[in-house]
């Protein structure tokens, strides 16, 4: 078992990813969590941990990417977990089409250039912090209508167009992490439908037992993460710890 892990929460003032925050400060085996913000670092203040260590970035500026890295390294050699939680279904007027008609290249580009690019960007950056004799674990909270196979009900083109291709990044990902970062499992998660601001103008025909809290939630997606083995890099989750499909 590994002592002190260094954790990054990417977008850990959002829903999922501050429910991560909370889950691990709990955890004595875990010596710093670094925590991205984009505007306002005071949901991590109010945690009061002098684990947390927040880092302001916008994941779609590459140089506050590197910026943050620079701070890390600073403080660790070391990285044991890294979970991003960033992204958007909607978005000021941005909104899920439901229909061809909704199409614009615009918001197309905005769903990727939040959901998408940045995992890459930062999987480049995070390499040297990956590559040490431990296992390490790069997991990123995709979604399960980013499945080809799992599409019937269409719609959410620009949200279903960057999970999927988040998806194929995470493979891509994994593949070439498996011969230079041999010891990192690089994974997709599906978190399953979670009372945050994201899923909550969506959230009317959810059963109540099938939307979960954040506790829950996060609970289940790190359970998850400490049964992964080597063998399961290149692979997309559910909260449950079943495989889907791509
Ligand atoms: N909730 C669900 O039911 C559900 C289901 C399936 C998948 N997911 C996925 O789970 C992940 C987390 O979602 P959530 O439900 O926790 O949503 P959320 O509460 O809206 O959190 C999203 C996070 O993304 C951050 N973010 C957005 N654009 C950013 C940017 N340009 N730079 C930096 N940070 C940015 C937000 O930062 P601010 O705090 O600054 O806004 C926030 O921290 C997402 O990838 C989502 O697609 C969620």
């Amino acid at each position: 078992m590994i002592k002190n892990k260094n954790v990054l929460i990417i977008g850990a003032t959002g829903g999922i990813g501050n429910g991560f925050v909370r889950q691990l400060i709990k955890q004595p085996d875990v010596k710093y969590i670094f925590a991205t913000y984009r505007y306002f670092q005071s949901s991590l203040e109010n945690l009061s941990s002098n684990k947390i260590i927040p880092l302001k970035v916008d994941v779609t500026v590459e140089s506050q990417i590197e910026e943050a890295i620079r701070e890390i390294r600073s403080r660790v050699q070391e990285l044991h977990l890294v979970i991003n939680c960033v992204g958007i279904l909607h978005e000021k007027e941005l909104q899920p089409e439901k229909s061809l008609k909704h199409l614009s290249s615009d918001n197309l580009l905005r769903y990727f250039q939040v959901n998408t690019i940045p995992t890459g960007i930062w999987a480049k950056h995070l390499l040297p912090l990956f590559k040490h004799s431990q296992i390490s674990v790069f997991a990123v909270i995709s979604a399960k209508v980013g499945s080809i196979e799992d599409n019937y009900l269409g719609g959410w083109y620009g949200y279903r167009l960057s999970k999927a291709s988040l998806n194929m990044l995470l493979k891509n990902i994994s593949i070439e992490y498996s011969r230079v970062s041999k010891n990192t499992i690089v994974v997709a998660l599906h978190p399953g439908t979670t009372d945050t601001q994201l899923s909550a103008p969506f959230q009317k025909n959810v059963p109540t037992e099938k939307l979960f809290s954040l506790n829950l939630c996060t609970q289940q997606l790190l359970s998850v993460i400490n049964n992964l083995t080597i063998k399961d890099t290149g692979k997309f989750f559910s909260w449950d710890g079943t495989i889907l499909p791509f």
